[in-house]
């Protein structure tokens, strides 16, 4: 008797640990489903925070997923590391605005997935639009810009001359950062500095809209050529251009400084790097060239 008495108990605890365990998961699903940023969640296929421009201005999101991205960052790190071929065997390549890989393989390789262009420098896609719209038509293209440039009732004239490229080239996948993933992106700045990004009187980076895209579409992210934030208040730092395919012009830590205390808008390109530094530690984040020790 006493024995099945034990039984009996052992099943009966079996049984509600059971339920309690299924329970917790049900709590951790609809906690993460609830959790989940809207902009983020694939609902209607696509990323809601990234809207194609296309010639019927038909309603489409960004649908793009990749395991493992390279994300080039512009600068003059880049040049002599021989990363080339590296980069270009992952299924993704990320570039920034007008940023040459003719000339440059070597170090930054020759596909591109997917370029995140400032509204500063669509001109310059436009005045080259034969080579982004036609022979690199397999790049989708992610513009960035504030309302007034980027707005869609024929007053924007960024967004106009994209309008024009989209209805020029159908097949290129155009795509603008939407105003709600803009202010996303500004809560993620106050989040983790504390400030408000705008009373600060300093304007995003297209480095920051891209690393918040890498962390949208890439479940692994290796970013080439971005130094960290205490890169250029160390005593021997290296020299470099502030864009590799600018040489001889400016100098990158001269950049980020002038920028970092500009008291209208500059660019916190160093307080950017402080914020990446802290979500690689709960993201899947590696730089290389040089390398971050976290
Ligand atoms: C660039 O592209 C060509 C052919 O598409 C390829 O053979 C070459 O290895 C690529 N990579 C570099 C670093 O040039
Ligand atoms: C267009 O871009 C390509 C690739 O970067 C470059 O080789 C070419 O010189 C550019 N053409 C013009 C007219 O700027
Ligand atoms: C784009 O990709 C398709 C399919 O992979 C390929 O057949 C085509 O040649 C590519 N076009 C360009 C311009 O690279
Ligand atoms: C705000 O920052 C904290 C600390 O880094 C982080 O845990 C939290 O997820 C962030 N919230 C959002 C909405 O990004």
């Amino acid at each position: 008797m006493k024995g099945r008495g034990l039984d009996m108990k052992f099943k009966m605890l079996h049984w509600l640990s059971l339920l309690s365990l299924s329970l917790t998961l049900l709590v951790w699903l609809g906690h993460v489903i609830t959790q989940h940023d809207p902009m983020v969640v694939v609902q209607n296929r696509g990323l809601r925070g990234y809207m194609r421009i296309t010639p019927h201005r038909t309603e489409q999101f960004l649908d793009l997923h990749c395991n493992q991205c390279a994300l080039v960052s512009s600068s003059g790190q880049m040049l002599r590391t021989g990363a080339g071929e590296e980069i270009d065997k992952f299924d993704c390549v990320i570039r920034m605005n007008n940023a040459p890989t003719r000339g440059f393989e070597q170090d930054v390789g020759n596909r591109t997935k997917v370029r995140v262009v400032s509204h500063t420098s669509v001109p310059l896609l436009v005045k080259n639009e034969s080579y982004f719209f036609q022979q690199s038509a397999n790049t989708t293209y992610v513009v960035w810009g504030p309302d007034r440039n980027m707005r869609q009732d024929g007053k924007g004239h960024i967004f106009n001359a994209l309008l024009k490229i989209a209805k020029s080239y159908p097949k290129v996948r155009i795509y603008t950062v939407t105003k709600e993933q803009i202010q996303y992106c500004d809560s993620m700045f106050q989040n983790e500095t504390g400030k408000d990004r705008m009373k600060t009187g300093a304007f995003l980076s297209t480095g920051f809209f891209t690393m918040i895209l890498a962390l949208d579409i890439c479940d692994r992210i290796h970013v080439y050529g971005m130094i960290d934030d205490n890169y250029c208040s160390r005593a021997n730092h290296g020299d470099v251009p502030y864009h590799y395919y600018e040489q001889g012009r400016l100098n990158e830590c001269k950049m980020y400084n002038v920028h970092e205390h500009a008291k209208r808008g500059g660019h916190r390109f160093i307080t950017e790097k402080a914020i990446y530094a802290k979500w690689a530690t709960h993201h899947q984040i590696e730089f290389k060239y040089p390398s971050w020790s976290l």
